[in-house]
């Protein structure tokens, strides 16, 4: 066993040696400036202490339906056979060969097309789009939420009903909105499909570095003028018109929809204290996520953050509700990947939780996008 100052030595030195070497291999010789690769171990797919890496280290082995998203190399073995095997663990993140089928010329795997938990499958025509959407899908879907509440009152809590979680980063499905049937749709309304973005920044790596996940601020600010910093994204609006939040602005997307999240958690809490008869709050620090809040107080103190205090009061509105919020806060780039989309569902659930009459919600001035 290496010390561990030689060890964080060793893995400084090897991250600066590939940052340093892929970042010149990567040379777009056109334009002069580097695109594509930079690799530095501890970013996004390179985080290797994180969570995603070792969640299962202490089981003898990463679970088969696990390991397409979670294991070192588990996506080409997924391309290839349509499933997993159970994988070892994970100790360096990603293997370069989980999205790389070369590593002389660093062709990625050929993805054709991609399948959604709803069942679902599309081609982007983009290859690298098609390879990230492999992972970053979600793993529920509308169809599962349907599942726990058929045939139920909607305003009728049943202690039956369980959290149904779609899980992390599901950008992929974002992109395609309805066409993917990611979040939870009401029944009759019409929902955007695809993002309409501009062609050019249609695709994953147009706005992200593929190996660290970074945003590339500067690519936007090309085309959407005055644009500095990540925080300034949210200022962003073109053409689309409307005041979706109803503060009285037309604001960038990414600042309308957080409004509209706020509004939602705010309308989540009010409902289920009048029908539920039960507070819930959510915190992102463990499962279940959404806790009974049993003091009311309207937070997740740390007593009650325990596994065996899950919120257990949903009504059928009150599930799809907190499938669409947790969606939205799981995917937080929603409003970049498909800004309408997110919109759209999130003046849904709010304005279903407004049909109950009991969350205290004023639709006055809001737009649906
Ligand atoms: C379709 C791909 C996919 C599959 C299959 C998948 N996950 Fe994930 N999971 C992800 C992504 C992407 C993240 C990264 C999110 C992040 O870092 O916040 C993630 C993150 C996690 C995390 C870390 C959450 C945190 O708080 O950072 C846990 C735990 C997890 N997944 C558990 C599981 C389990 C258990 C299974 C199998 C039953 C599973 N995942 C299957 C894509 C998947
Ligand atoms: C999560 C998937 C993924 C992993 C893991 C990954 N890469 Fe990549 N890599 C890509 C994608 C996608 C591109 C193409 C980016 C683009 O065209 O904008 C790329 C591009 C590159 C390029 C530039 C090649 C070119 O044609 O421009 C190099 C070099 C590279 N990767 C090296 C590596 C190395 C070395 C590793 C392992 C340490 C690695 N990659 C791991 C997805 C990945
Ligand atoms: C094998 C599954 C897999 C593939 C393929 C994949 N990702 Fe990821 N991605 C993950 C996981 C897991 C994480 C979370 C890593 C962590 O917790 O640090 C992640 C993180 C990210 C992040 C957030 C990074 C951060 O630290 O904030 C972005 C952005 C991202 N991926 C974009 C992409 C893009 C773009 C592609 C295609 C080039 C892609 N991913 C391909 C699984 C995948
Ligand atoms: C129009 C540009 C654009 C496109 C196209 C795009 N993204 Fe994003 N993405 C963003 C922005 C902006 C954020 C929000 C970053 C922030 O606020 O931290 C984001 C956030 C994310 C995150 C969450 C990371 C985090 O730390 O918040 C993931 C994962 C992600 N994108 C993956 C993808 C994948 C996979 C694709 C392709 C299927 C994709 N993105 C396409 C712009 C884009
Ligand atoms: C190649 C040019 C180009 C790049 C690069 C680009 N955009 Fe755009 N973006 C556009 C155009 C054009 C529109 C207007 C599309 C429309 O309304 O039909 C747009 C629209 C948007 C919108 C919706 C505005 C509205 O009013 O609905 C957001 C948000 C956005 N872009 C964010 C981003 C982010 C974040 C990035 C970088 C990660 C980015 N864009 C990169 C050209 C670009």
């Amino acid at each position: 066993m290496l010390s561990k100052p030689f060890r964080q030595f060793g893995l400084f030195a090897t991250a600066l040696l590939l940052a340093c070497s892929f970042n010149v291999a990567a040379q777009d010789h056109a334009t002069a400036k580097p695109k594509g690769a930079r690799i530095q171990m501890g970013e996004g797919h390179f985080n290797r202490d994180a969570k995603p890496f070792h969640y299962w280290d202490k089981e003898k082995e990463i679970p088969a339906v696990c390991a397409r998203c979670h294991s070192a190399v588990g996506v080409p073995q997924y391309l290839k056979e349509g499933k997993n095997t159970p994988a070892p663990h994970v100790k360096n993140a990603y293997a370069c060969t989980n999205c790389h089928a070369d590593m002389l010329t660093y062709q990625r795997h050929t993805v054709e097309k991609v399948s959604f938990p709803s069942g679902i499958s599309v081609n982007s025509g983009d290859n690298n789009t098609n390879l990230c959407m492999t992972c970053h899908q979600g793993r529920e879907s509308p169809a599962s939420v349907n599942k726990e509440i058929e045939g139920m009152e909607a305003d009728t809590p049943n202690a039956k009903i369980p959290f149904v979680h779609i899980h992390y980063y599901p950008a992929g499905a974002t992109l395609f909105g309805t066409e993917a049937k990611v979040a939870y749709e009401y029944p009759g309304k019409p929902y955007a499909g695809r993002n309409n973005h501009d062609p050019d920044a249609n695709v994953c790596t147009a706005c992200h570095e593929p190996h660290s996940g970074t945003v590339r601020v500067d690519a936007c600010a090309d085309c959407h003028r005055g644009i500095k910093d990540l925080a300034g994204l949210a200022t962003i609006r073109k053409r689309s018109k409307g005041d979706y939040d109803g503060n009285g602005r037309e604001e960038g997307l990414g600042r309308e929809l957080a409004n509209m999240k706020a509004l939602l958690y705010t309308a989540i809490q009010q409902y289920a204290r009048t029908v539920g008869g039960s507070s819930i709050a959510f915190s992102p620090d463990g499962f279940p996520y959404w806790y009974a809040d049993t003091n009311g107080n309207g937070k997740v103190d740390s007593d009650e953050m325990r596994p065996n205090n899950p919120y257990k009061a949903y009504t059928p509105r009150l599930l799809q509700a907190i499938f669409n919020y947790t969606y939205l806060l799981r995917d937080p780039g929603a409003a970049y990947h498909n800004g309408p989309y997110a919109l759209q569902i999130a003046y849904d659930t709010l304005q279903s939780l407004a049909d109950s009459g009991k969350a205290g919600v004023d639709m006055r001035g809001k737009t649906r996008p």
